[in-house]
């Protein structure tokens, strides 16, 4: 069943009934001032940090389930009938509904007796506030009044301590109203340089800033009493809720047209600027208002909207393919893409299922993340390894998260996650090879922020490599510390206190439990620097990496083979974690998928047998399952993986995040047809007819889809904010169509399905455009032997990189 369809022209989502299973929801901003909002205008919007920059006020785990937004109110005051056009809050049956998710914008429209509304919601490019753009037409055949309302709940800032600190909290908000503009202005008075402001484009009848004036005592969002009754209080906020609602009255003849304009926004002010006149306490309006003035007027609204239009336009046209499948050119051209940018900017923060209190700027997760991203804006790939390098401590260890905001690293959730520092690693490559770039290695950034530690970044990747080789196991393997990449999986946490957390509880500093995720993450990673180091001239250097990551494969091939796949670990008794010899747990996914991309296994079999090992024990129709058989009892010595009911999240869900390492593992045995068969499987748009199953958008990728053991199975959770959506772009665009940037070019190398023809892909590298037309006149899966160059033919696969001149090259390759 669906609940909408794909407008792929318009790279529009179109809902057509409010009641999604969840929300469904989309981001607004792509730089620094960002809001969420669902399908029925719900949602916050935050300035860079989601927990200390909260512009408006939003409830998690409400009942229903997204509650509080960017509401609009209708009434019409002959009748006093009143209704919200965004279906919520007051969820009147409309008489027509559609929400159309776009790049960056919402739009929600409907009738209601004889009224049709929509408001488009979107943030100019390059500023920090967001516009609410209504529009509305009367189609009955007689004149209608209406008071048109708005409303937003603002935050107190914090939203940790806006959510929690009442006894301070309701006594401190504080709102200025000045010429219609509502300014919220919390503690400005005192440490704070910004405010907030809620402003509209026409005459006010009147406004409120105190929820519980507006709403009325012992009413909710559904019926506000302003609403009902048809006027505002015009009540001032001292303290309590502080809200903004601007209350316009229309009166619109039978066909007539009328637009409204709110802004919500958010400004600083230099501190010594702050007041005017500079004795008192009113905000000093001078800087904001010309902003303000200039989105008041529809034609600049119009023409922010239309920039923000082309701005995603050129994004996207850095990858366009044209496939035999729907699915796939949706995902890469539009939607996939797109989640990067949201990931890219989030990280793990703030999404409906990330309260964006809790994790800030993840090491591994924005690592990962540049994967998906890197070649949409190389620029700020970069700023993005600089920031997170800079956290990283001396040991070459990281701290887990950092905060978006102060860029610092986050000492509550603090280190020992033994994999993390070694995504830097890939992270870096990635960038280097997207944009040949090589001075960022040169970049002299310190550890844990100190001013005085600074070293090139190269040495930063050194210290990532050291950081495991001076943490080995036993067996040679590397010490797994709090947790690898599976968070869950905690084998020094032994943790029987309910309520602790595992993952930052104190650990045991176990000297035992070992990750072969780990050591197939780091053969990965010191090949990818030993490259590094020759390109860099650095060739000793490169020799010492190539040997550490021979020895390692051969541990790994000694003790981390169980004899028809990889083991996943051994814990802290010594004892093998995924082996065949396991009660519960016997297979994962993640050593299968991360072994044979880092090359292991591929000469001597083994590969093959772990993915047939795959294909038999954890594939399923919805994606392929994390581990199996799933742990039905909580052990002690494996942490919070056994801690979820079977089937959920680590414990045996369909983890997305490590389906497309699979996918790449085929990819790279050749096996065009499972590679692009798993894909499908978890491709969102592929599983929109079965939205009743899967229930989140069918537009993103969700964390986890429930596994086989789940009573729920094929359900999806966690929508957005995962490192699926990096990683399936990357299978997808660079090894199944096979299009992948290598430190000297771009490698054209396709393993597709043996029934495509053929494909064909506009890609922008390093200043140049390549339009590659691949045919597949054999039905093959794999086998690029030569290019067509502008119609000359160059040897192998590799399109050397060209000096950038943004030329158009046309390319030819037949797979043969
Ligand atoms: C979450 C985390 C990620 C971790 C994964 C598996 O997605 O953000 O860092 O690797 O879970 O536990
Ligand atoms: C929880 C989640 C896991 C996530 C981790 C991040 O353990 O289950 O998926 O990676 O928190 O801290």
């Amino acid at each position: 069943m669906r609940y909408g369809y794909f407008d792929d022209d318009r790279r529009e989502y179109v809902i057509t009934r409010p009641d999604t299973p969840l929300p469904w929801i989309n981001y607004l901003g792509c730089e620094a001032y960002f809001g969420i909002i669902s399908n029925t205008a719900g949602g916050y919007s935050f300035y860079r940090d989601a927990r200390l920059r909260r512009i408006s006020r939003y409830r998690y785990n409400n009942a229903p389930f997204d509650f509080g937004g960017r509401y609009i109110y209708l009434r019409d005051q002959d009748t006093g009938e009143f209704w919200s056009p965004t279906w919520q809050p007051t969820r009147r049956t409309l008489e027509e509904y559609t929400c159309s998710h776009g790049l960056g914008y919402t739009i929600i429209g409907s009738r209601y007796s004889c009224i049709a509304a929509e408001v488009r919601y979107f943030i100019p490019l390059g500023e920090n506030l967001e516009i609410w753009q209504l529009s509305l037409k009367n189609e009955h055949g007689h004149p209608t009044r209406l008071a048109v309302f708005s409303s937003i709940e603002f935050c107190l800032w914090d939203a940790w301590d806006d959510a929690t600190n009442f006894q301070r909290n309701f006594s401190t908000g504080q709102v200025e109203v000045q010429d219609g503009v509502i300014y919220h202005k919390t503690e400005y008075r005192e440490r704070r340089n910004h405010f907030a402001y809620f402003a509209c484009s026409e005459k006010l009848a009147g406004f409120d800033t105190q929820r519980d004036v507006f709403l009325g005592p012992y009413r909710g969002w559904d019926s506000p009493a302003a609403v009902e009754r048809g006027r505002c209080f015009d009540s001032i906020a001292y303290g309590w809720a502080p809200i903004g609602c601007h209350q316009v009255d229309v009166t619109l003849q039978p066909k007539e047209s009328r637009e409204i304009i709110f802004l919500l926004g958010y400004h600083e002010n230099p501190s010594d600027e702050k007041f005017d006149p500079p004795d008192s306490q009113a905000i000093n309006r001078k800087t904001v208002l010309p902003v303000i003035r200039k989105y008041l007027a529809a034609p600049n609204a119009n023409a922010a909207f239309e920039e923000l239009k082309d701005y995603w336009s050129t994004l996207l046209s850095t990858f366009q393919v044209r496939t035999p499948s729907a699915d796939a050119d949706r995902m890469v051209n539009i939607w996939n893409a797109y989640q990067c940018m949201v990931t890219f900017n989030m990280s793990r923060s703030a999404s409906f299922y990330e309260s964006g209190i809790g994790r800030g700027m993840g090491f591994r997760d924005s690592s990962q993340d540049l994967l998906g991203f890197v070649h949409m804006i190389p620029e700020r790939a970069r700023e993005r390894i600089i920031d997170l390098a800079a956290t990283q401590l001396p040991t070459g260890g990281a701290f887990h998260q950092y905060q978006p905001l102060t860029k610092r690293g986050n000492n509550d959730v603090g280190s020992g996650f033994n994999d993390d520092p070694l995504w830097l690693i890939l992270g870096t490559a990635a960038y280097l090879k997207e944009s040949g770039d090589w001075s960022i290695l040169e970049e002299k950034l310190p550890y844990e922020n100190e001013p005085g530690t600074e070293t090139p970044l190269y040495e930063h990747l050194q210290r990532s490599l050291r950081y495991t080789l001076e943490r080995l196991g036993p067996h040679g393997l590397p010490l797994i510390g709090r947790a690898d990449w599976n968070d869950c999986l905690n084998l020094n946490c032994f943790s029987d206190t309910p309520g602790q957390s595992f993952q930052t509880t104190t650990n045991k500093d176990g000297k035992t439990a070992e990750s072969v995720f780990i050591a197939g993450l780091f053969v990965m990673a010191a090949r990818e620097l030993a490259v590094i180091a020759q390109k860099g001239r650095l060739g000793e250097e490169a020799g010492q990496y190539l040997a550490a990551a021979a020895k390692m494969e051969a541990t790994l091939l000694q003790h981390g083979w169980d004899g028809n796949w990889f083991l996943r670990a051994y814990d802290d008794y010594g004892q093998k974690i995924g082996s065949a010899s396991c009660e519960e747990g016997r297979i994962f996914i993640e050593p299968q998928g991360f072994c044979i991309m880092a090359g292991i296994g591929l000469e001597n079999g083994d590969a093959l047998k772990a993915l047939a090992a795959v294909k038999e024990h954890l594939a399923t129709p919805h994606g392929i399952i994390l581990q199996q058989p799933a742990y039905s009892r909580y052990y002690l010595h494996l942490g919070e993986i056994s801690s979820y009911p079977p089937g959920y999240k680590e414990n045996a869900g369909i983890f997305c995040h490590t389906n497309p390492w699979i996918m790449i593992a085929e990819a790279m045995a050749g096996h065009g047809d499972d590679a692009f068969d798993y894909y499908l499987r978890i491709n969102p748009s592929a599983r929109e007819p079965i939205s009743e199953i899967h229930r989140c958008e069918p537009y993103v990728y969700a964390q986890m889809i429930a596994g086989r053991d789940a009573a729920t199975h094929g359900e999806a959770k966690n929508s957005w904010l995962t490192g699926t959506a990096a990683w399936n772009y990357a299978a997808i665009t660079q090894w199944i169509l096979g299009i992948r940037p290598e430190y000297d070019g771009l490698r054209i190398d396709p393993v597709i399905p043996a029934a495509w023809g053929g494909f064909r892909v506009t890609r922008r590298f390093r200043g140049n455009t390549y339009v590659i037309e691949v045919k597949n006149p054999a039905s093959l899966n794999r086998g690029v032997k030569k290019l067509l160059v502008d119609g000359g033919e160059i040897p192998g696969n590799l399109l050397p990189a060209a000096e950038p001149g943004g030329a158009v090259i046309h390319v030819e390759a037949a797979l043969e």
